[in-house]
């Protein structure tokens, strides 16, 4: 064998070099897969149709096509290229039907017509193919270019399949979460295989994770498509043929939901009730976190942590990355490094710093190994078509890996964590989950897996092996900590991993160009129902120089998940790493964060509750406004509080577009006019943050850690508007599931302002009941000198302006209403 190879390698290096150009010119005109003849079959003319409750099957005589009416507003095709349909089984979407008003076929001359109370499919006889048109405009929001095709593969037993819809020459692309590059995915072609992507590039593709989800903007109204097929999948928007958006998979069904706008929000939200929202974190969880690979040993962990404290930087958790294992085996410790962890970890928390560890799926080869001897007991690890079991190399040496597409192996891997959470640790960081293996990338194609009693093979298997691994992780914490909230972050995943935990964009570079890439990476993980994600802030490989490190805090600041993470060959990572006066500013951020907590937790509940992105971006804002279709640094968080980072070296101001309406400079408190382009400063300690006129951002005081002080005191900022304006402010136990016996506190408030005079109005919603009685009042931009201010019908007597020029007030109760007058 070894011969051969030595004589292969012999001839090619006496081929002469214009040969190997040649040939390599001759491969590249002639892929691969040109040399087997592809026959791609389309659906032909509908000859016959049968309605089964919201089920409505169309054939052409061979082929049949599911029409299912989910909702009012999300319609599912399914094709059967042979009549025969897979098992209807999904890991993204739990529960397909919704609730339905109303829905009914009619037939016309050439075509079929399902209709819901809004949104109508159309089916064209004559050729199968198939619309979406908006029932009140009758505009027609999606349309196929061709219908339906596929192309059946003996090698594996299955189809690759196609859709091809229009591309209208005004019509720009969103989502598709875990891309890099721009925001607007119009003129590009994407592929979904999750991938181990270190120091990943600008517009590389695949990277980690797997969301086949797209909004489709026309010029103002959106619609949604998800693509629900685990295998190897593509997109191309208008990049092959301007005139065509096509999606297709090396395998699987053809299943695709379009989900109808006509707002993006609407479509987004409509994504979340199919593949459901992230659970209420545990409040510290959206704390700042500090990591690194890696802190050991507990002398340097410890160090710190308590550098935190000593500094008087706000920080909820430490992180404990592969080194605090023994040789890399998950769910064991280095004991010489970590002696005593149940005390370690009981130090840690008694200063207010909890403990996250990092668990990978790779279990080393090792008979005296009990994890490796369990999982070989009990049949738990993947094997080979012929029943080798799947091996590779990855941080402990040779492993073996655990099927998490079997339900019992994800009961059995999910108990593993009691020692860890006996120990107190109280959230684990599930990675490597694409899965990588070293050399060979991933695992082969043949490869088998349970999935869920719907056997397949890897290639099947490969997009959701590290979703189910996160929800093995979930589903085993929340029991091990008995109705205690979950921490929980992986790195791969597919269309419903928000169900189970946060993500991070993986390994990024400390470069402007990362920062600017993550920026886009977080909104469009937000917009495609991922919005629990941060990236490694610093960027994982590389140095940054202080003035990156600041930008990025700034930023990370705004970002859901906020985690400073750094590689073991870099130079340390920490706030106050780069001294001043970048450890102020540093600082001067992260309490911004905690300042902010209550306002930033309620936007995870509108999220949990209600389907809402946590970012969102201008797109998302405006999408009437198409110049906000390119627009990507801006975004806000929630819907009061607008981001513009700092993206930039050496930059000191930047433009900002404002979306319509008034706006306060965070900062400043001067008031700009939304609809436009302004020029705002940003000296290295300010990045430019603008509040809605007419919210109120609750604040608590700045704590080192959640949970650090009772709150005794809440301030109130209320931004005047001479327009009403809403906004709310949820409030929980921060680390228990009594949320969902609705044990909380929702307050909504009404501001509404005149030339004379503002009212807010509150109503509150729960059974919970927050501990402080004390509301300090600060009232910004406050356009009339009061005279008056009334709460309740008490008059309040004791108030003054700031030098800021805002109103100042107290009171030692809630409030139905304030009114401040002339
Ligand atoms: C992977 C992770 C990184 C981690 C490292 C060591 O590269 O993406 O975050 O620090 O593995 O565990």
């Amino acid at each position: 064998m070894e011969e051969n190879n030595e004589q292969g390698k012999e001839i090619k290096n006496n081929a002469n070099i214009q040969e190997i150009v040649e040939e390599t010119i001759q491969h590249l005109n002639n892929p691969v897969t040109d040399l087997k003849p592809i026959v791609k079959k389309y659906l032909t003319a509908v000859q016959h149709v049968v309605a089964e409750g919201n089920k409505f099957y169309f054939s052409d005589g061979d082929a049949r096509v599911e029409v299912r009416v989910v909702s009012d507003e999300i319609i599912r095709v399914r094709l059967a290229p042979h009549g025969v349909f897979l098992d209807d089984f999904s890991y993204a979407v739990p529960v397909v039907d919704q609730k339905v008003t109303t829905f009914r076929i009619d037939e016309t001359e050439d075509h079929y017509h399902i209709s819901t109370n809004t949104v109508t499919c159309n089916v064209r006889k004559l050729d199968f193919q198939i619309s979406f048109s908006d029932n009140i405009s009758g505009q027609v929001m999606n349309e196929d270019h061709s219908p339906m095709h596929w192309e059946e593969n003996v090698d594996f037993g299955g189809y690759y399949v196609y859709a091809t819809k229009q591309c209208l020459p005004e019509e720009n692309f969103f989502g598709l979460g875990d891309k890099s590059g721009n925001m607007n995915l119009r003129g590009r072609h994407f592929q979904n295989w999750n991938t181990d992507a270190y120091s990943f590039g600008w517009e590389q593709d695949p990277l980690y994770r797997t969301i086949p989800f797209y909004v489709g903007l026309h010029d103002t109204t959106a619609y949604g498509i998800f693509f629900d097929n685990t295998f190897r999948s593509y997109f191309d928007f208008g990049r092959e043929d301007q005139t065509k958006t096509s999606f297709w998979a090396d395998g699987g069904e053809l299943q695709y939901y379009y989900i109808h706008g006509p707002h993006m929000m609407d479509v987004v939200k409509r994504y979340q009730t199919l593949t459901g929202t992230h659970p209420m974190p545990p409040q510290w969880a959206i704390g700042y976190q500090q990591c690194r690979w890696s802190y050991y040993p507990e002398s340097k962990v410890k160090e710190v942590a308590e550098g935190f404290r000593s500094r008087q930087i706000p920080c909820d958790a430490i992180y404990l990355d592969i080194d605090y294992m023994d040789g890399y085996r998950c769910f064991t410790w280095n004991k010489k490094h970590f002696p005593d962890p149940k005390r370690m970890i009981k130090e840690l928390n008694d200063i207010g710093m909890k403990t996250v560890v990092m668990i990978d799926p790779g279990i080393k080869v090792d008979d005296n190994y009990w994890v490796f001897k369990e999982g070989k007991d009990k049949n738990f690890f993947c094997r080979r078509s012929d029943d080798y079991f799947m091996e590779g190399h990855v941080w402990p040496g040779r492993c073996q890996f655990p099927d998490f597409t079997n339900p019992t192996v994800r009961e059995w891997w999910g108990g593993l964590y009691k020692e860890l959470v006996d120990l107190g640790v109280a959230g684990v960081w599930n990675d490597m989950n694409e899965p990588a293996v070293f050399g060979s990338g991933t695992f082969p194609n043949d490869v088998r897996h349970n999935y869920d009693g719907y056997r397949g093979s890897h290639r099947k298997a490969h997009n959701v092996y590290g979703m189910q691994m996160v929800r093995s992780t979930y589903d085993g914490l929340k029991k091990l900590m008995r109705n205690k909230r979950p921490f929980t972050i992986t790195r791969a995943g597919y269309s419903g991993m928000q169900r189970y935990g946060c993500v991070w964009t993986g390994d990024n570079v400390a470069s402007w160009e990362h920062l600017k890439m993550g920026n886009i990476q977080c909104q469009r993980m937000s917009v495609s129902g991922v919005p629990f994600c941060g990236t490694d802030i610093g960027g994982f490989s590389g140095e940054p120089t202080p003035e990156l490190f600041t930008r990025w805090i700034q930023l990370g600041t705004f970002s859901p998940f906020m985690r400073a993470h750094s590689a073991g060959d870099t130079a340390e990572r920490e706030p106050w790493s780069f001294g001043e006066p970048f450890t102020s500013i540093n600082r001067k951020f992260i309490e911004l964060r905690y300042k902010l907590m209550p306002y930033i937790y309620s936007v995870f509940w509108e999220h949990h509750r209600y389907g809402f992105p946590i970012l969102r971006p201008m797109v998302m804002l405006e999408q009437d406004n198409i110049s906000n279709h390119y627009r990507q640094d801006e975004f806000t968080f929630g819907d009061k509080i607008l981001i513009c980072p700092i993206l930039e070296p050496g930059a000191v101001s930047r433009m900002v577009y404002l979306p319509k309406g008034k706006w306060f400079n965070y900062w400043s408190h001067e008031v700009l006019t939304g609809g436009q382009e302004h020029h705002v400063d940003a000296p290295l300690d300010i990045m430019p943050i603008f509040v809605r006129a007419g919210s109120v951002v609750p604040e608590y005081p700045v704590m080192q850690f959640v949970g650090e002080k009772r709150i005794d005191e809440v301030r109130m900022n209320i931004y005047y508007a001479d327009y009403e304006v809403n906004s709310f402010l949820y409030e929980d136990h921060g680390d228990t599931f009594a949320y969902e016996q609705d044990i909380y506190s929702e307050k909504k408030f009404n501001v509404k302002g005149d030339a004379e005079s503002l009212t807010i109005r509150q109503s509150v919603e729960g059974l919970y009941t927050p501990n402080y009685e004390l509301y300090t009042y600060n009232v910004v931009g406050i356009p009339f000198e009061v005279k008056k201010i009334t709460i309740d019908d008490k008059d309040i007597v004791d108030f003054s302006m700031d030098e800021h020029n805002c109103l100042q007030f107290k009171s030692n109760k809630n409030f139905h209403y304030i009114r401040i007058t002339i």
